[in-house]
């Protein structure tokens, strides 16, 4: 492919405002690719390899699934050996602080394999790259990177690599927001009883918090025939179990011509024969309808379970998080779910020490935390993002109180976790089995509707089947039990 070491670091830099996907010309790239892969199959008896290493949320668990349809098409084919590879992509996240720092720590242990292996491909992709500072830290701390691009450009991937081996520069590609949503890029999905299905596109929000407006661009739907097209075909592969996937499902279709809701794309993929589980993120509280706590008790292949991100229980902090609710919404929207759906499961997120937060403010956190009797939340410490509102608000909250305040919460998150996981004993319920347990072969593991993880012994022919598991013990997190 490449034959040294890009020391003298050539950047070739894209900013092409006007490009549009043309699929021919997507086409004509990957073809090339292709058939340089032939060709290195033929000398080398072997296939170029490639991995994927994903940091965040399931969009970008997505994303790679796109990436690696897309490679898979020019004849590369994945490993799990990151020594290995000959291709190696990090898609990257940037919503905390952490995820951040692991890349480049991971980037930087790849300096010394690229020395070894002058011939191996490195790209970089992902919502951290959506930003400028971090492009200029790759292109001058990390000169072992080729190909740099960004959360709205992945069908550019054959075009970027071709670029890359043509001219032997690291070629940067970005575009500062989506300008089309492109139908034709497929996913190479880990799974084939359970796929994840994009229905939107960014987020028109700006929690003060948040950097995901600025690496994902503003809201756009996929228009409802692609989605429901895309069902249907999973559905004939055997899929059973699929998760809508936007920043914000709830407002699905604002951005189409027409009045068509998600509660209008529930009701016809609950239509699809072969689905037989419908789940859905992230939701915002301020725009779940009415109409959805209806589709609850009225769609019966929708799950009873709601992700509900609160991030706060004061007042005071919501408004100061722009989060358009308040905690008496909130709870409102939550009872009328409970009556509606007497056993749906509710999960959050929140996020802890927020710039300002005290403790009264958090112990109402708490108190929202045991009054809704979560059965599992995603707990974050408030992480600076640079570019955010919050960022340049005053009085940071000091390390030490944010963990505190983060061990009191976990904790008492973990006792609601349990005493609801203990009301479950002695009951059935509808497991979709998943694969075998990574601790005992004889273990198979799946979700119940209300998405929790069970363990139960049973044949491996059963991975991909929907089966009957009566609960007999369980723990905070899993629940145990016996196929019936
Ligand atoms: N600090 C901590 N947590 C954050 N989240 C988003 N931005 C930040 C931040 N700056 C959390 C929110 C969101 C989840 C995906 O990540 O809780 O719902
Ligand atoms: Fe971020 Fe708020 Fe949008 Fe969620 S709704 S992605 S937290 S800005």
């Amino acid at each position: 492919m490449k034959n040294n070491i890009n020391d003298s670091n050539d950047i070739l830099e894209i900013y092409d405002n006007e490009y549009k996907y043309d699929q021919e010309n997507f086409l004509n790239y990957a073809d090339k690719i292709k058939t340089m892969n032939q060709e290195f199959e033929r000398v080398h008896g072997r296939k170029r390899t490639f991995i994927t290493k994903t940091y965040g949320c399931q969009m970008n668990e997505h994303d790679s699934e796109k990436i690696s349809w897309i490679l898979g098409n020019m004849d590369y084919v994945e490993t799990e050996d990151i020594n290995e590879a000959d291709f190696i992509i990090y898609n990257t996240c940037l919503v905390r602080e952490n995820a951040e720092l692991k890349v480049y720590g991971n980037l930087g242990a790849l300096k010394q394999l690229k020395r070894q292996k002058p011939d191996l491909m490195i790209a970089v992709c992902g919502c951290m790259m959506q930003r400028e500072d971090v492009r200029n830290v790759i292109l001058s701390k990390h000169k072992h990177v080729d190909i740099i691009f960004g959360t709205h450009n992945i069908h550019k991937l054959p075009q970027l690599i071709n670029n890359n081996i043509q001219n032997n520069e690291t070629v940067v590609d970005i575009f500062e927001d989506g300008r089309e949503i492109v139908e034709n890029i497929n996913s190479n999905r880990k799974y084939s009883y359970k796929a994840f299905v994009n229905i939107m596109y960014g987020c028109n929000n700006f929690c003060t918090y948040c950097i995901v407006p600025y690496t994902r661009g503003r809201e756009m739907s996929r228009e409802p025939e692609n989605i429901i097209k895309e069902i249907q075909d999973l559905a004939k592969s055997g899929c059973k179990e699929i998760t809508l996937l936007g920043q914000n499902v709830n407002s699905y279709g604002k951005s189409l011509r027409t009045n068509y809701s998600f509660t209008d794309l529930l009701k016809d993929i609950n239509k699809i024969d072969g689905i037989e589980r419908i789940r859905f993120m992230t939701s915002h509280p301020k725009d779940l309808s009415e109409d959805l706590i209806e589709c609850y008790a009225t769609l019966d292949k929708l799950c009873e379970h709601l992700h509900l991100p609160v991030q706060s229980g004061s007042n005071r902090i919501l408004k100061e998080m722009n989060r358009k609710y308040s905690k008496e919404d909130y709870l409102g929207t939550i009872n009328k779910l409970k009556k509606a759906v007497p056993n749906i499961s509710i999960t959050t997120d929140i996020i802890v020490g927020f710039p300002g937060e005290s403790d009264d403010d958090f112990n109402q956190t708490l108190e929202l935390v045991k009054e809704v009797k979560y059965d599992s939340a995603f707990t974050f410490l408030y992480s600076i993002r640079e570019g955010t509102k919050a960022a340049n608000m005053e009085n940071q909250i000091d390390d030490k109180i944010k963990h505190d305040r983060f061990q009191k919460l976990t904790n008492t998150l973990n006792e609601i976790a349990l005493e609801l996981n203990q009301k479950l004993v002695g009951e059935t319920l509808e497991v979709l089995v998943e694969e075998v347990s990574k601790n005992n072969p004889d273990v198979l593991t799946g979700r119940s509707r209300t998405n929790k993880l069970i363990h139960f012994k049973g044949d491996k022919s059963l991975i991909g089947s929907i089966v009957n598991v009566k609960i007999e013990n369980v723990k905070t997190f899993t629940l145990e039990g016996e196929l019936i």
